[in-house]
């Protein structure tokens, strides 16, 4: 019974996932679902619309990727394939790595496991921090990933972002504070913070929807067997469960004789 305890123990040892460890401003939690197909077709359309003109996702085919998510594979060409691909090709883009290192200084890295290396909070946060700074080749600069090459490329959604004061809601043990009388939120005002200066398409709420649902793409893209891994390991736990009972009326069945 107790090595059948530490089995179960270390077979469910790597369920425990561990956040990378990182330097830079905290980041703000994400929560990511990826069985959440509307959310990934979303993200897949920002993804092949804003980010394929310099990113490929070469590790992935088109066509796995709409069997995944559920799209059509005529939708799937004819609203997220721009480059004359075919259905079965890898998801490439014709931009040379030696022709952006000029433009951009680096490359513009393969994006289909970016979501394993940096992890879902880094990028949900990388992708909403660029802010306006002169000083840089493009006029921006990331807070998460300071001087970086890339443009913001989503600028016309989410809007100019400058480094200024706001006001900021209080927040104590976790949970947001209100005026007992009047109801009204407790701000303070915090300075040195990322703030909208012109506002873009979308508003703050549908912004961080729209990054949300590209993160979940990019987390599916980084682990599309992920799906299919928790079904089997359900399956998997039900067999053992199952399998316990027959192996202890069989050990009972020998223990009997030998009493
Ligand atoms: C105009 C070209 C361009 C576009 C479009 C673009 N990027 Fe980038 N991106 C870059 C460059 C260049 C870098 C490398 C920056 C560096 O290392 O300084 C980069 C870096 C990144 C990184 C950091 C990778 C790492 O681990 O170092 C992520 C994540 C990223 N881009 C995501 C995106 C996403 C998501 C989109 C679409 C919303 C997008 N990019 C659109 C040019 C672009």
């Amino acid at each position: 019974m107790k090595k059948l305890f530490v089995a179960l123990m270390l077979a469910a040892l790597p369920l425990l996932s561990f956040a990378a460890e990182h330097g830079g401003p905290e980041l703000e939690k994400v929560d990511i679902d990826v069985s959440d197909k509307a959310a990934m077709q979303d993200g897949l359309r920002t993804f092949t619309n804003y980010c394929m003109g310099c990113h490929s996702a070469k590790f992935q085919r088109y066509e796995r990727v709409a069997d995944d998510l559920g799209i059509p594979h005529e939708v799937m060409l004819s609203h997220s394939v721009f480059t004359g691909a075919k259905i079965g090709d890898h998801m490439n883009i014709g931009m040379q790595p030696a022709d952006a290192k000029t433009w951009f200084g680096a490359a513009p890295p393969d994006l289909t496991l970016v979501a394993r290396v940096r992890g879902t909070d880094w990028l949900y946060g990388y992708l909403k921090s660029f802010y306006v700074d002169p000083a840089r080749p493009y006029g921006v600069n990331n807070r998460v990933f300071p001087n970086v090459g890339m443009p913001n490329v989503l600028v016309g959604l989410q809007g100019k972002q400058v480094v200024g004061c706001k006001q900021i809601q209080v927040v104590e043990d976790g949970k947001k504070q209100y005026d007992p009388l009047t109801g009204t939120p407790l701000t303070h005002e915090a300075c040195d913070q990322l703030t909208i200066e012109t506002p873009g398409a979308l508003t703050d709420e549908q912004f961080d929807e729209k990054v949300k649902n590209l993160v979940t793409f990019l987390a599916y893209s980084a682990n599309p067997v992920k799906l299919q891994h928790q079904r089997i390991g359900t399956y998997v736990l039900l067999y053992l469960a199952f399998f316990f009972v027959f192996a202890y009326l069989l050990k009972r069945e020998y223990w009997k004789d030998v009493h």
